[in-house]
């Protein structure tokens, strides 16, 4: 028999259906609420609001689960690929082999962007963010594809995909470049997706970069583990602008701008930040824990918590393995790492931490992958940009095959003046 949930207001008795998740999760359907009651529910910040129904991704946050189209995130991570993964967030399957190759060649079709692009990248001034143009660029290459201006057509619709996941790469790596001053590298054919990412950085016209397979494959991994993470901040904002109608491009581009502020995409900037910090203060890190427990200057540590998650993300474990064998067949040792060990030992075995239920997140060991693969820390949060396209994309277009998707249009509680009369400016 299917619950329903009674409501109480004014006397009167509201009956509202109850929608069970296949997982389990339960919500209370309130669709409905303010045509029959006159009320609205007030939920700032949306802590307990289900804005959707989606088949992409599922999270327990408190058993640390995380899983892609039902598979788990720990497999996936083991035995495939970023491009593949990107694949089953938006088609909802694994690719066939002919699948996986289709979609590859159309990545690599697509991996130019249009020439007249390089003109946009010079009216930045050097030194830009690279998010800021990452953004401006999506939409202007947007521009230059008429059909994405047009309605949206399931049957084009795989090249719109491949053409964004692929071009996305394109421009972060000219926006790097053009950051630094540097030359733009083009793509090349023969690189796959994450080798073609590193080529476009770090080669210069005189030589090309040498691609190490532990550096491709720890990369790779990270793009994959990025990949979609339901609706936190930048996913909603797609889903947002994509109940519009607004194109792909335009909505991806939105995602950007929400990714870019420092309490979604860019925590793992800050966790090298506060792991040099403790190394220029010849600190093990148990001074700076002592500091955080006592809340000496706000100080927390970054990597650490999570809204979601009340146990161990799952990424974290995963990625703090990669860092481990990426920088062993570098043969790299990085002081920051062991800092970070200490760290987490620490924190895992003492109460503060415990009681608050905060782990280690997938920020905390990835940007000791990123810096030692050279990446600047202004471009932390653009790998983070790449990875989750796919998963924007995803959302992209859930919200637009939806029968039922009507444009977002959230309530208010109103709390400013009541109605008063205009005074002329001669009175005031
Ligand atoms: N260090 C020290 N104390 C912390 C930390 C931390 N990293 N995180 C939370 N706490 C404490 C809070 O001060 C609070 O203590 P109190 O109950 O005594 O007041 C308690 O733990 C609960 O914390 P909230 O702020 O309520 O947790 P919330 O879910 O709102 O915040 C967040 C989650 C923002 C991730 C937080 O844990 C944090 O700031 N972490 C550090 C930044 C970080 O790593 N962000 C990356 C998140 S992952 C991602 O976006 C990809």
């Amino acid at each position: 028999m299917s619950q329903t949930a009674k409501l109480e207001l004014e006397g009167k008795t509201f009956e509202f259906p109850v929608i069970v998740g296949t997982e389990g999760e339960k919500g209370v359907d309130v669709r409905d609420l303010r045509a029959r009651t006159g009320y609205i529910t007030y939920d700032e910040a949306y802590g307990n609001t289900g804005s959707c129904q989606s088949r992409i991704t599922f999270i327990d946050g408190e058993q640390g689960i995380l899983r892609y189209r039902g598979y788990p995130i720990e497999e996936l991570a083991e035995g495939s690929t970023f491009v593949q993964i990107a694949y089953l967030l938006i088609f909802g399957k694994l690719p066939t082999e002919p699948e996986r190759q289709r979609f590859s060649d159309l990545l690599t079709d697509y991996q130019m962007i249009h020439e007249d692009m390089k003109f946009h990248f010079e009216g930045f001034p050097s030194g830009s963010h690279p998010m800021a143009m990452l953004s401006a660029m999506i939409n202007a290459a947007g521009c230059f594809i008429p059909e994405v201006m047009n309605r949206y057509e399931p049957a084009i619709f795989e090249r719109q995909a491949a053409r964004l996941i692929s071009q996305v790469r394109t421009l972060a790596a000219y926006a790097y470049r053009k950051s630094r001053g540097l030359p733009a590298i083009y793509p090349k054919r023969k690189y796959r997706y994450t080798q073609n990412f590193l080529h476009m950085m770090f080669s210069e016209p005189d030589e090309d970069y040498h691609l190490d397979p532990a550096v491709v494959d720890a990369l790779d991994l990270i793009f994959l583990l990025h990949a979609d993470h339901e609706q936190n901040c930048s996913t909603s904002t797609v889903r947002m602008v994509a109940s519009s109608r607004a194109n792909l491009f335009a909505s991806a581009a939105a995602g950007v701008c929400a990714l870019w502020g420092p309490l979604h995409g860019g925590a793992n900037q800050a966790v090298i930040e506060m792991l040099e910090e403790i190394q220029i203060q010849g600190d093990d890190g148990s001074r700076f824990l002592e500091r955080v427990k006592q809340r000496d200057g706000h100080a927390k540590l970054m990597g650490f918590g999570h809204r979601v998650y009340k146990n161990f993300d799952p990424r974290a474990r995963i990625i703090k393995k990669a860092c481990d064998v990426m920088l062993d067949k570098m043969g790299i040792h990085d002081p920051l790492l062991d800092i970070a060990k200490k760290l987490e030992e620490t924190a895992l075995n003492d109460p503060y931490f415990v009681e608050r239920k905060l782990y280690p997140n997938v920020d905390f060991y990835s940007g000791i992958i990123l810096k030692a693969i050279g990446i600047p820390s202004e471009m932390f949060t653009v790998i983070f940009a790449i990875g989750r396209m796919p998963g924007w994309i995803a959302n992209y277009k859930e919200v637009i095959e939806s029968s039922d998707s009507r444009i977002y249009r959230p309530r208010q509680i109103y709390q400013g003046e009541i109605q008063r009369p205009y005074v002329p400016i001669e009175e005031r």
